[in-house]
């Protein structure tokens, strides 16, 4: 069941069983009103000829009209009215054959009303078509003093009709009200779920291969924010592929330089053949250009190894200001005198890989020697702080422009022209740099004034 429809039924529900509960309720209730009100105007009725009654019994003179003027009020009260004595006789009957003399103290309302009581009841007449109500109220003298009962009976098949009347037309207009609610409830749930398709259709079309991702949803709300969501990803998948093929042209460039070397001096050795010191020339250009194929195809599978597993190895405790002393007298005993040294890290040690920090802090090195003059100077310094150490490869080298500091640590970047000799840097010393500090969950950042001011190479790991 799709969402629309779970919204609507859930809506429908709610709206139309109150109104249908509602109806139900006002019906009854009004019923119920009805026929008290019919009751109410019954006992009224009892009370005129109960007096009428008394009046002639205190004068003790009985009156000859009394059953006329009985007959007069059921044309107007529209219901029979009968005077009984206290012996359950009829004494006075307005209707036609008159029932007098007959006696109906067995009768449940006259029996209470002789009692003292107010008495009534219901009859259906044998047909079962009309549905008679009976009342019968005791009459009493002057002093209190019982002297007979009222009774009177009306059948209420016109109230009946009425209410029925009342109800079809009270049942219509809740029809009326239910068709309104469900459509109302059907038109929110489609409003609601309108932008959750529009959202579906986009992100299909983005799925089928469509570069823009076009789900325009307006609003602020829940659907609104999803629609900007699932956008802002859209647009990092387009940024990630636009990179991922970048990436490809720039490695397969990369690949072709090398190769093209290879070819070309194959090619110049199997020509030039006799002269075995051309030949020479040309294998050694030969080897040079497929050790740098290798290493770099090496290196890059060493980034996408460290892009997506943890490294490899244990990790060491190691005393930090000893391990970079180590590095720089072993690797770098030419040198030394042009690396300055500033490690104020007593006896602090880091938990870490030590060859990927050594290969880190060798590239940082290796990079500023080969960006600054004889005469410039290096400095690597390392300090604490805030549970981190610190690292930091300073020179006043060639500098970096700011424009490209954004992407130096970017897969093949460099700011030196490549040669075919193959002398320059293959660009990807610092996206390993990056990815192995990384690993160790530190950071590694890159500034510099501009060109010929120097560069400056942050690292950090957690203590
Ligand atoms: N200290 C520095 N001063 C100026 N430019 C630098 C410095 N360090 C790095 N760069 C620039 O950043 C580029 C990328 O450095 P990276 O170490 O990634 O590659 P590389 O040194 O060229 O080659 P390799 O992959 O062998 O390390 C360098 O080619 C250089 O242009
Ligand atoms: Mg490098």
């Amino acid at each position: 069941m799709s969402i629309r429809w779970k919204i609507a039924s859930v809506c429908i529900l709610l709206a139309v069983i109150p109104v249908l509960y509602f109806s139900q309720y006002t019906i009854r209730v009004f019923d119920g009103f009805t026929r008290r009100m019919f009751e109410e105007q019954m006992i009224d009725y009892a009370h005129v000829i109960g007096d009428d009654f008394r009046r002639q019994f205190e004068e003790q003179r009985p009156d000859p009209h009394f059953v006329q003027r009985l007959q007069d009020y059921q044309k107007r009260f529209e219901a029979r009215l009968m005077i009984v004595q206290l012996d359950g006789y009829v004494l006075y009957d307005s209707e036609e054959p008159s029932i007098a003399g007959t006696n109906i103290g067995d009768e449940r309302d006259i029996r209470l009303a002789m009692d003292g009581r107010y008495g009534a009841r219901t009859r259906l007449t044998e047909d079962r078509q009309l549905l008679f109500y009976h009342i019968a109220i005791p009459i009493l003298s002057s002093e209190g003093e019982r002297i007979g009962v009222a009774s009177v009976q009306a059948h209420t098949r016109d109230i009946t009709r009425a209410v029925k009347a009342i109800m079809s037309d009270y049942r219509m207009a809740m029809l009326v009200a239910a068709i309104i609610a469900v459509w109302t409830a059907i038109l929110f749930a489609w409003t609601l779920t309108y932008r959750l398709r529009a959202l579906t259709t986009a992100a299909k079309r983005f799925a089928r291969g469509e570069t823009r991702f076009n789900a325009k949803l307006r609003g602020r709300d829940e659907i609104a924010q999803l629609g900007k969501a699932v956008a802002q990803m859209a647009d990092e998948i387009n940024r990630i592929s636009q990179h991922q093929s970048q990436l490809m042209d720039t490695t397969v460039h990369q690949l072709k330089t090398p190769l093209t070397a290879i070819k070309g001096a194959a090619d110049i050795i199997s020509e030039e053949n006799e002269n075995p010191e051309t030949r020479e020339r040309f294998l050694q250009n030969i080897h040079k250009s497929a050790d740098r194929l290798m290493a770099m195809i090496y290196r890059m599978g060493e980034i996408s190894r460290l892009k997506t597993e943890e490294l490899r190895g244990t990790k060491t405790s190691v005393q930090y200001e000893h391990f970079v002393h180590e590095i720089i007298q072993r690797l770098y005993p030419d040198v030394c005198p042009r690396i300055a040294c500033n490690i104020q890290t007593d006896d602090t040690t880091v938990w870490l890989h030590p060859e990927r920090i050594e290969q880190v802090i060798v590239n940082l090195l290796d990079n500023a020697l080969r960006h600054t003059p004889e005469t410039g100077t290096i400095t690597l310094c390392a300090h604490v702080h805030n549970g981190k150490m610190i690292t930091t490869v300073e020179d006043n080298g060639s500098g970096i422009e700011p424009s490209d500091l954004e992407c130096i640590f970017d897969q093949f970047f460099t700011t030196v022209p490549r040669t075919d000799s193959g002398k320059g840097g293959m660009g990807l010393g610092l996206t390993i740099a990056k990815s192995i500090i990384e690993n160790h969950g530190g950071t590694i950042t890159a500034t510099s004034a501009g060109p010929q001011q120097g560069a400056c190479f942050t690292f950090t790991l957690p203590l």
